[in-house]
């Protein structure tokens, strides 16, 4: 099958691979319909190279029709028009059953000490082969896939592999007061749901991000919009009578703008030979903190600060005294995807799109041009705000 495989820092390119086979009882293989480029491909872009091997298929977001089950599967059958989230779960382990899927006993990747393997993530969560292919193997598929009906378009449901949920949960855990304010910091993908989720339920919802046609995008759905820099911040405090919002989420992660030593460093880590890449990452402060500071200097004090960007440095500074000083609690973590489906089903399939799920993709194109998509996402070329690849398989 063809496949969108990782290469070296900045080059994935489009190969032959083996199709993926069944391997455990639990298993299912999915035709893939439609599999998008999220931003937590661009750190296995570049600063997570050291943990990438040559190869490796890329991709994490993606839906498409049940090809062949397992016989331990029972609830999915062949034909079904699924999601796969991109955490693999196993729904019935001590993190499972308390909706910690990201935790997964079952799946942990306890040899590099991290949380429940992920699709197409690099060796820190399982190496497992991604979805940014033609066919995808999914483990544990009765519990994970999320089965959808046949009417709708991919658009509707793609995005409950990862960013809907991931917004959703940071919402969540940002534990806005009823009728309160909250500010999102970066306009990505993510960023567009998390606001817009923040509109939805009844929050007046300031926004940040460099990019204009990313402001332009949420203020079509009732964001108040700033530019990156002191006027935004100050305008923000301004509305919220000097005090800050009652909570911030911080949906830019480690490839935020605005740091120059740190993006030297992250060019220069994706470039080191591994061992020595992946050392510099467990002993230096990689992580672009800009977008993080301003989170905490913006929230009010007592407020919170929900992480959905992904940070992945081990030492990267942090301001404790202003945590401290400020009361600031934090929230953060990976996805626990099949935690939020039964919340926001209704909402994709709800004629009305609250949450704008059609509005959101600025290009599809086909799987073969994924090394042009991977570049024209990561440089915002070309109004491009959410990639989806099509495998030809609709
Ligand atoms: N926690 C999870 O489970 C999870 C899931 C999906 C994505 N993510 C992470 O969320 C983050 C965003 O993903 P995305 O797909 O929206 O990616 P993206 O790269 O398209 O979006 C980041 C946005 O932040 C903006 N930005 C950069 N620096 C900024 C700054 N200093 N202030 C304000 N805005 C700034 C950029 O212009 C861009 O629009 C990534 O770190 C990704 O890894 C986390
Ligand atoms: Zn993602
Ligand atoms: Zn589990």
């Amino acid at each position: 099958m063809r496949a969108v495989t990782w290469q070296k820092p900045g080059d994935v390119s489009v190969e032959d691979v083996p199709d993926p086979v069944l391997q455990a009882p639990g298993d299912a293989i999915v035709r893939i319909t439609s599999t998008a480029i999220c931003g937590s491909d661009l750190h296995l872009y570049e600063v997570l190279g050291p943990y990438m091997t040559a190869g490796d298929v890329l991709g994490h977001e993606a839906m498409g029709i049940v090809e062949e089950v397992g016989p331990g599967v029972t609830r999915v059958r062949p034909g079904d028009r699924v999601v796969v989230p991109f955490t693999i779960s196993c729904g019935e382990c001590w993190m499972c059953t308390r909706g910690l899927q990201s935790q997964c006993e079952t799946t942990q990747v306890t040899d590099q000490g991290s949380g429940a393997a992920l699709f197409g993530f690099s060796k820190l969560y399982g190496q497992i082969p991604g979805g940014q292919a033609e066919y995808l193997r999914v483990p544990h598929a009765d519990y994970g896939l999320i089965t959808v009906g046949a009417d709708l378009p991919d658009e509707r449901y793609l995005f409950l592999s990862d960013i809907l949920p991931t917004a959703w949960q940071g919402v969540m855990y940002a534990d806005v007061p009823e009728g309160g304010t909250l500010a999102v910091l970066g306009l990505g993908p993510l960023g567009q749901f998390a606001a817009r989720i923040g509109v939805h339920r009844g929050y007046r919802v300031f926004a940040i991000d460099p990019v204009p046609e990313r402001r332009d995008m949420a203020a079509r759905h009732g964001v108040e919009v700033f530019d990156e820099g002191p006027e935004g911040i100050e305008a923000i405090k301004d509305a919220t009578a000097g005090r800050g919002p009652d909570a911030v989420v911080d949906a830019v992660g480690m490839e935020a703008h605005g740091s120059p030593i740190a993006r030297t460093a992250h060019q220069i880590m994706g470039h080191l030979p591994k061992a020595a890449g992946r050392k510099a990452m467990e002993t230096v402060g990689v992580d672009r903190l800009a977008a993080l500071h301003t989170s905490i200097d913006l929230v009010r004090r007592g407020g919170t600060v929900s992480l959905s960007g992904v940070y992945g440095g081990t030492a990267s500074p942090m301001p404790l005294l202003s945590m401290f000083d400020k009361q600031i609690q934090f929230r953060m973590g990976q996805c626990n995807v099949r935690s939020w489906t039964e919340d926001l089903l209704p909402l994709v399939e709800d004629a009305a799109d609250p949450l704008g799920v059609t509005d959101l993709v600025t290009h599809r194109l086909p799987l073969e041009e994924a090394s042009a998509a991977y570049a024209l996402f990561q440089k915002k070329h070309d109004g491009c705000i959410k990639v989806v690849l099509d495998p030809g398989h609709r």
